[in-house]
């Protein structure tokens, strides 16, 4: 089965920080668990590089604005290597056939007059590059900023965002155009209930940096329209709207609940606008701060992903964001909270007990021996491993791993296997208890710690091709702890 996923595009205006982190990760997992199940997976990541915010900030610096881009760019894509993410594309809005393809669809919704010219007063908020209506303000700021917004008045140009409504919250209604979680979908249909939709504006005429509009090249493109677009010219589409890609639509998209709004709004209605399918399902995750607060430079608590990887290791920096708190609720880190959980989930749980077992096996496994008594536990375990999975609970997933772990660990208490070296046969269907147990923690820890995974395999003796355990033929060898001992 195809399987096509998304990040969002990532605006280049600052560095990669641990929230571009999570999601990313994230949808890492997703994409490995697919491609583990033999799904044809297509994992989109990018960079979104058009718009004022970019062009101020490249004006500040003394750099041409593409430079600008090009090195923030780099950032991100030298995090995701680090990190380990396994995208197929890393998709530039200053690609050339981004910008062109941007410009055949601007001039198809054009031809279909969706497209009209008119005189735009509003509020503009630069931090989120989008007009602000009264109501989305507290004292007069964007409470996402902190800033006031800019009173524009401008010739541009507007798409007929309105025409949609009605098909956006029938389509969401029944679920063709899924949103999760719930109270996501609720909170949208029930905005998109309460308010009408106005025509949006989508062209700037101040903003020298953006794709210019191919029926008045004074104007540039607002920046979302043209980010959107990336979700079909990162898989090669060419702007022919009889002319979608195979991975199309795509199966997943995941975001924070601070672009779920435009995703349900203005995304959905430029593709009903093209006759192109709509996506299956918007995922929405929730918004973490920093020991309470919001990330922030002035409040001095970033954390760099660079920071965590340097500290933990890539592994257990993808492992420790995902087990901090539910993925779809906002939630809280520390660096506290993250060392007392590398050392009590990683170093502790499967470290230890991976490092247990085999020291035990090196010397005293004989063969493996299917009769073994947790099989039923271990089923159990896969079940809700591929229940959460499929739910995108990731946080759950974990907890489902960690419980397994905490079993073996209890059943090895209880067992005593070190004390049973005389007698090679028990001690032998306990082992191939435990090391079947060890084999399905690879398979259940791959998508989230692909080198860690590789580490058991090797150690266990087995090269991973999904076979079935049955036919593995285990030949061990301990190698170093899986995760060292921070003091
Ligand atoms: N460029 C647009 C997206 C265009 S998609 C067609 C944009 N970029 S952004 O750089 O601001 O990234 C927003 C996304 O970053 C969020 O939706 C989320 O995925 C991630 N996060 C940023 N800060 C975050 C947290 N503090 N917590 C969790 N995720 C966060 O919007």
């Amino acid at each position: 089965m195809k399987f096509y996923i998304t990040t969002p595009i990532y605006y280049v205006n600052d560095e990669p920080h641990l929230g571009h982190a999570y999601t990313t990760i994230a949808a890492d997992v997703l994409t490995r668990y697919h491609r583990l199940k033999g799904d044809d997976i297509f994992f989109l990541v990018g960079a979104d590089e058009h718009g004022l915010k970019i062009q101020q900030k490249a004006q500040k610096e003394g750099k041409n604005p593409q430079r600008f881009c090009d090195e923030i760019a780099a950032k991100f894509q030298f995090l995701w290597n680090n990190l380990n993410i396994s995208n197929n594309i890393f998709i530039r809005t200053t690609n050339l056939n981004h910008k062109s393809t941007v410009q055949k669809v601007l001039q198809t919704l054009f031809d279909k007059k969706l497209i009209y010219k008119g005189e735009y007063e509003g509020l503009y908020c630069i931090g989120c590059e989008e007009y602000k209506t009264k109501i989305q303000l507290i004292n007069e700021k964007c409470p996402l900023h902190q800033k006031e917004p800019e009173l524009i008045k401008e010739e541009c140009y507007f798409f007929k965002l309105s025409n949609f409504q009605k098909k956006i919250i029938e389509k969401i209604q029944n679920n063709e155009f899924k949103i999760e979680p719930i109270e996501r979908k609720n909170e949208i249909l029930s905005f998109l209930k309460k308010e009408k939709l106005e025509d949006l504006a989508i062209s700037r005429k101040n903003v020298k940096w953006g794709i210019p509009l191919p029926f008045d090249k004074s104007h540039t493109t607002y920046v979302w329209v043209d980010a959107f677009c990336s979700y079909l010219t990162g898989i090669n589409w060419q702007g022919d709207c009889k002319k979608i890609p195979n991975f199309w639509p795509p199966n997943l998209q995941l975001m924070a609940k601070d672009i779920l709004r435009v995703h349900a709004t203005i995304w959905p209605a430029l593709l009903l606008a093209l006759n192109i399918p709509l996506p299956n399902k918007l995922f929405i995750h929730g918004f973490f701060t920093i020991n309470g607060q919001k990330m922030s430079k002035t409040l001095g608590n970033i954390i760099l992903p660079i920071d965590l990887i340097n500290k933990f290791g890539v592994d257990a920096t993808r492992y420790l964001l995902l087990s901090q708190f539910p993925f779809g609720q906002d939630g809280d880190i520390s660096i506290e909270k993250l060392e007392k959980k590398y050392n009590s989930d990683l170093v502790n749980g499967l470290g230890n007990l991976v490092s247990r077992v085999l020291t035990l096996a090196e010397h005293n496994f004989l063969s493996f021996s299917d009769n073994n008594d947790i099989k039923k536990d271990i089923q159990k375990t896969l079940e809700k491993y591929e229940k959460t999975m499929k739910n995108i609970q990731l946080f759950e997933t974990l907890k489902i791993i960690w419980n397994l772990i905490s079993f073996y660990d209890k059943y090895m208490e209880e067992k005593k296997p070190w004390k049973i070296k005389n007698k090679p046969e028990q001690l032998n269907k306990i082992l191939s208890s435990l090391l079947e147990g060890i084999y399905h923690l690879a398979v259940m820890v791959l998508p989230f710690m692909p080198e860690t995974s590789k580490k058991i395999f090797t150690q266990l003796g087995v090269k991973f091709k999904n076979q079935s355990i049955e036919q593995i033929k285990f030949k061990i060898k301990k190698d170093e702890n899986l995760f060292p001992r921070k003091k």
